[in-house]
């Protein structure tokens, strides 16, 4: 094979959590080729602070995880899909403490700590507030010492190659010749992660452009539940692109929401300050619309200084270096895009319509999230499904990698930039589909989203380019899929049904080739 040409067992499309836990699994039955973008961790998971919800302390259990989730997910969670991920999740933790992974520890034990919508304290941390950091330092090491697992860095995956329904491999560029590249395998796991950059305020890296959700649509994958997406209360409010997280363990261990007046606007909600993460991202932006500022407080003064440093040093450390003490200011915080809820349709193994093809971990919708994911639920989902989409590589062992044409012309290299046309998407769907929408500015938003489509149907080879065109297809369906729900269900909120409708919207949204089909 020339080096434009590649052949292995399986692919892996992304490096974070679920890509590597499902190489993990797949490298028992076959060669894996991890291929990732950027650098291996540039993804969302070394982000991720809080932690890791599982019910392993001695005060709780799995059906009341099980319970919990499933009412954060206001009624469209799979039950089924559900039970896996609190079940199997404490063998997956287990399994990961066995492996070297270092969870934070009192007398011995797991420390757990609380976060919004959670009736127990069950969220486990690694070094205060650095949890994905230590997850995918464990995990990395493990693939790094696995023989059978390869890596390609700074590679973009621009399309699938399907055939009839078949998945045969993927065609990407090489970003340090240039050069088109297409590896063909038995199978391909999709694990590329969110789509964050869609909207101008978001936690997510630079590199969650939606690129899964985009290629899996265009190859015929059906898509589910676009309309729902995670805003996190609790961003910092500063002027850092992307913008920085401040868990919602930070609210876990006490601290509280003010308004430029000082005082607590989320007193009189059940579970105040750890209502589910959509009512909390609601009411901030309604006190901030009423009091007409970008950001209001959270304020740790009832947590002590010595617990503040132990809990959340990365939090400390990174305000700090905007001269900002958090043990004695009070943090200035916006709601801001944190998680894609809705993605590539799987079951409960992974699999997509599409034969070959699998998804786990963000890109994926297996049905865990319902209409809104449980604070912390995501680690460990990629983890559980991440495993289970590597075991399904068992029934391709024996199968052949098969070569098939593919006729994907990326055209001659060209350098313009279009840093203009993908703020002006992402600013409209912040200001029209965001925490609060209605039908006028979702046309608005879908005119707009289409004017750039048009505009940018460019064929030649500009990775810029590339994202942009994903993110376009994102937007759509996110906007498509929130103009078809006339109701308020979870994340999604309509102003003009503000109501929840299980008689009519019970149920989920489908689309295929961006045209809805449920
Ligand atoms: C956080 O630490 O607040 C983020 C955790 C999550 O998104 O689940």
């Amino acid at each position: 094979m020339t080096k434009n040409k590649l052949k292995t067992d399986f692919i892996v499309i992304g490096s974070g959590i679920s890509g590597v836990r499902a190489a993990i699994s797949a490298s028992k039955y076959g060669k894996v080729l991890i291929v990732t973008k950027s650098k291996l961790e540039s993804g969302s998971t070394k982000h991720a602070q809080g932690g890791v919800a599982v019910a392993l302390s001695t005060k709780d259990n799995t059906k009341l995880h099980f319970a919990d989730t499933i009412s954060a997910g206001a009624g469209v969670c799979d039950p089924e899909a559900v039970w896996i991920l609190v079940t199997e999740g404490l063998e997956r933790i287990k399994e990961l403490i066995k492996w070297g992974t270092e969870f934070d520890r009192q007398d011995g034990k797991l420390s757990f700590t609380k976060e919004g919508a959670h009736r127990k304290r069950r969220v486990i941390h690694a070094h205060g507030d650095a949890t994905g950091q230590e997850l995918e330092r464990s995990l990395l090491e493990k693939v790094k010492s696995n023989k059978k697992i390869n890596f390609k860095e700074h590679f973009f995956t621009v399309d699938l190659i399907v055939n009839d329904g078949k998945c045969y491999g993927i065609v990407g560029i090489d970003r340090n010749s240039g050069e088109k590249v297409l590896i063909y395998s038995k199978a391909v796991i999709l694990a590329s992660g969110g789509a964050g950059q869609v909207f101008l305020s978001t936690t997510n890296p630079l590199v969650s452009t939606g690129d899964g959700v985009a290629m899996a649509s265009r190859a015929g994958a059906y898509i589910a539940d676009m309309e729902f997406i995670q805003f996190h209360p609790t961003a910092l409010a500063l002027d850092i692109t992307p913008r920085f997280l401040i868990s919602e363990a930070v609210r876990g261990e006490g601290a509280i929401l003010l308004n430029h007046s000082g005082k607590r606007f989320m007193e009189n909600f059940p579970m105040k300050e750890l209502a589910p993460r959509d009512i909390v991202a609601r009411e901030i932006f309604y006190e901030m619309k009423r009091e007409r500022k970008d950001f209001v407080y959270l304020d740790l003064s009832r947590i002590s200084k010595s617990r503040i440093l132990k809990r959340f040093p990365t939090i400390y450390k990174f305000c700090k270096g905007y001269n900002l003490d958090i043990t004695k200011d009070p943090v200035p915080v916006v709601p801001s895009s944190h998680y894609l809820v809705g993605g590539v349709k799987t079951d409960y193994n992974a699999q997509t319509n599409i034969e070959g093809l699998f998804a786990c971990g963000e890109v994926a919708n297996v049905g865990i999230h319902g209409a809104n994911r449980l604070a912390s639920n995501s680690l460990l989902d990629g983890l559980v499904f991440g495993r289970r989409a590597g075991e399904m590589m068992n029934i391709f062992k024996k199968q052949k990698v098969i070569e098939v044409k593919n006729k994907l012309n990326l055209g001659k290299t060209s350098n313009q930039t279009f840093t203009k046309d993908r703020l002006k998407l992402q600013a409209t769907m912040q200001k029209y589909v965001g925490i609060i929408r209605d039908k006028s500015n979702l046309k608005k938003s879908l005119r707009t989203v289409l004017m750039l489509k048009k505009k940018l149907n460019k064929a030649y080879l500009n990775i810029e380019l590339l994202e942009l065109q994903n993110l376009l297809i994102v937007g759509e369906l996110i906007i498509k899929g929130a103009l078809a729900r006339e109701e308020s269900r979870g994340s999604h909120f309509r102003e003009d049904f503000p109501f929840t409708n299980d008689l009519q919207w019970k149920r989920h949204i489908l689309f295929r080739k961006g045209r809805r089909i449920e």
